[in-house]
């Protein structure tokens, strides 16, 4: 099967297969093609080039994008769509002056989505996670990681990885999986923290290692959450089941997370809404993307993350939606883009970056996710017909995706 998409007005993010990520000022560049074709094989990009060289080509399909963009589909390296239920009623009491925090000192926050998702069938969960995983793919999103962390206890954090893996079977969209147990303690650990820590390296670690439910291993790196101490521990018990560390932290207090998790080679620190220059020099001769979760900041009405700083230390960034049922109910990549530039003060170039090639880094998979390169996935999102890349970040709100392909297929 062969999918010839042609007259295409511009062809963003063409890369060579050597680039895994961007970094500091390189950023600010969107190599791209104007009046290109991009040719697709199955499942795999083939060939792409100048209109004029496309002449002979013949595929199954053609697909006329005249008047319209072409670009890798996003790569969201951070979210938690597989939950039960909702907590729109925390959000209307935020509103009426509760703080996220006092929420979850009352026993609501997580604990509220953890309770209900024990009380879920995996398959009612798998299909409520179906419903926003495809709502996602029209979105744009052809790559995801998915987190535990609203089990709590083995059998459920098992639930929500063996949900993970089904989706990752049932559907074109690559899926990483990511066990995140230390998300916060439950109500029966309230005064045993170290019992539960135990829980997860001798109970839930093993059963996962042993299903391979879990590539990556994550903490919620936070004052009242998991300290530095308990941080160190899962994430060094995880690597000894290979799971590489990508980790919450920074969220709403800077306290060493970043350096700790540098120190264990961690692939991703994800939030850093708070952020001093400690931080800043742990990430510098790291491998560790960082990522931004500007939908977070927005809901939660807490800082953006410093990414303008970040990029001029000369450091990558990545974008993430972190889609949660507490701090960011929306799986929107192209929100994530356009408050990326508003809030953040982004350029377009760097913030359609960070949420492909970069955001694919943070998942390990820019090798074959993030850019239009030969060889790589044929997951590609044709806009509708727009003025230029810098209307889709402009126009925020709005939907201007017309197609999405992924993994060869049109969604
Ligand atoms: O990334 N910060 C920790 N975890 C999630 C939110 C958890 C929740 O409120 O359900 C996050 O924001
Ligand atoms: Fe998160």
């Amino acid at each position: 099967m062969t999918i010839l998409i042609t007259n295409i007005k511009e062809l963003l993010q063409v890369r060579d297969e050597t680039i895994l990520k961007v970094s500091g000022n390189q950023m600010k560049l969107l190599p791209s093609i104007k009046n290109a074709y991009l040719l697709i094989e199955n499942d795999t990009i083939v060939d792409f080039g100048d209109m004029s060289d496309a002449t002979g080509i013949i595929a199954n399909q053609t697909i006329d994008a005249k008047g319209k963009l072409v670009l890798p589909t996003w790569c969201d390296s951070h979210t938690h769509i597989v939950y039960a239920g909702d907590r729109s009623q925390e959000f209307v009491d935020r509103i009426n002056g509760l703080s996220y925090e006092d929420i979850a000192n009352r026993g609501g926050g997580i604990l509220n989505s953890a309770k209900t998702l024990q009380n879920t069938s995996e398959d009612d969960l798998y299909n409520q996670s179906v419903i926003r995983l495809k709502a996602v793919m029209k979105l744009g999103t052809g790559a995801i990681e998915i987190k535990s962390g609203y089990g709590l206890t083995t059998d459920a954090e098992i639930k929500m990885l063996r949900v993970i893996k089904r989706l990752k079977k049932d559907f074109p969209i690559k899926v990483k999986a990511t066990f995140l147990g230390a998300h916060a303690l439950p109500i029966a650990f309230k005064d045993n923290k170290q019992g539960y820590l135990d829980q997860i390296i001798n109970d839930m670690l093993p059963q996962i290692a042993k299903e391979n439910l879990a590539q990556y291993i994550d903490v919620f790196c936070e004052k009242g959450y998991f300290d530095l101490d308990d941080t160190a521990q899962i994430l060094k018990a995880g690597q000894e089941y290979n799971l590489t560390p990508k980790i919450h932290v920074n969220q709403f207090n800077a306290f060493g997370g970043i350096a700790l998790a540098v120190k264990h080679e961690a692939i991703s620190v994800d939030h850093l809404e708070e952020l001093n220059n400690e931080d800043i020099i742990a990430l510098k001769d790291s491998n560790t993307m960082p990522v931004a979760l500007p939908s977070c900041s927005y809901f939660l009405s807490i800082p953006y993350t410093p990414g303008r700083q970040l990029i001029d230390a000369g450091l990558p960034l990545a974008l993430a939606t972190d889609y949660n049922p507490g701090s960011t109910p929306s799986g929107n990549m192209n929100f994530v883009v356009s408050t990326a530039c508003i809030k953040m003060k982004l350029t377009p170039e760097e913030a359609i970056n960070a949420a492909t090639i970069n955001g694919a880094y943070a998942m390990g998979i820019s090798n074959q996710y993030g850019s239009i390169t030969k060889g790589k996935k044929a997951n590609v999102i044709i806009t509708k017909p727009v003025s230029s890349y810098n209307y889709l970040p402009y126009a925020f709100g709005d939907n201007h995706i017309d197609t999405v392909i992924i993994n060869g297929e049109i969604v």
